[in-house]
């Protein structure tokens, strides 16, 4: 899968909504630098955390196991199914809430907004 990402500290910055439809298109206007919006492949068998990693990117984790949250993204488009065992609850998954270390997109293109982790309702969450 083909994976677009945008950093949420963007978000912040400049006022936008994670809800915004044209979210991406804002970002590819902006100029941002590309460890804030880019795209990378993910191989199968990686998670989401495992292919940014190999991309170089810093994204951020604690427990590479799905208990604390960290690694949160938001799945704007495309599909990424979650594990059963995780810390997540129903709340935040219904809106498209993953975890990076555990899952990773399966169609064929995704977009992805990492560092969820400044998101309240994630951070409340925080271990
Ligand atoms: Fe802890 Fe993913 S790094 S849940």
């Amino acid at each position: 899968p083909m994976v677009e990402f945008l950093n949420f500290e963007v978000l912040e910055d400049h006022g936008w909504a994670l809800e915004d439809e044209a979210l991406f298109e804002k970002a590819g206007d902006a100029n941002l630098q590309s460890t804030d919006f880019g795209r990378f492949y993910v191989d199968p068998n990686d998670t989401l955390l495992e292919a940014a990693e190999k991309n170089g990117f810093a994204w951020p984790f604690a427990c590479r196991g799905g208990a604390c949250t960290n690694c949160a993204v938001a799945v704007v488009e495309g599909e990424m199914p979650s594990p059963a065992s995780h810390i997540l609850p129903p709340e935040l998954t219904e809106k498209g809430i993953r975890l990076s270390c555990i899952a990773a997109p399966v169609s064929d293109n995704a977009k992805i907004v990492y560092n969820l982790k400044h998101l309240p309702e994630v951070s409340e969450l925080l271990l």
